[in-house]
């Protein structure tokens, strides 16, 4: 009976002891937690600023689709190089189409409504998977 006691007092004088350490084990974690958050937060600006990157590219996206789509006229030995001429090297090509583009607004912008069939014959048709991805590459900022 008596003998009972002794042991609840142990546990209690080792669970302060274990405890004692423990928050003094806390405390030096914390300690160190602060450069850990700011590092982390450094780290998570990274993927944030990254997002544009999921964009569609002009190199690697747009100027393919339209080699294929307007090539034969404004492509290389094309007939309409006067209104507009396409060539191997997208950087070569990019600020002619930037300049029909509108990050703002890509439907409404020259080279879509042109596509489209504007006041030019369709080439590339509304909503269709060539043209939500140049809508896509115009409001994601015109990566090049
Ligand atoms: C079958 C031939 C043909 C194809 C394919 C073609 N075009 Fe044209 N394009 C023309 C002709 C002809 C003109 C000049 C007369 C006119 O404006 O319609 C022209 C004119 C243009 C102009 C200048 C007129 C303006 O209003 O700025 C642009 C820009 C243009 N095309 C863009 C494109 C784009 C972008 C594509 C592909 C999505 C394309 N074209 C596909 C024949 C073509």
């Amino acid at each position: 009976m008596t003998s009972e006691h002794p042991i609840p007092a142990l546990a209690l004088l080792l669970a302060v002891l274990l405890g004692g350490a423990a928050l003094s084990g806390c405390a030096s974690l914390e300690r160190g937690e602060p450069s850990g958050h700011s590092g982390r937060d450094a780290g998570g600006a990274g993927p944030d600023a990254a997002a544009p990157a999921d964009a569609p590219s002009f190199g690697a996206d747009v100027h393919p689709i339209l080699l294929a789509s307007c090539g034969d006229c404004h492509g290389p030995g094309g007939d309409e190089r006067d209104a507009l001429a396409l060539g191997e090297d997208p950087d070569a090509d990019y600020d002619a189409i930037v300049r029909l583009s509108d990050a703002d607004d890509p439907e409404g912008s020259r080279l879509l409504r042109l596509a489209s069939g504007n006041g030019h014959r369709r080439v590339i048709a509304a909503g269709s998977p060539d043209y939500l991805v140049i809508a896509a590459w115009m409001a994601g900022g015109e990566q090049p």
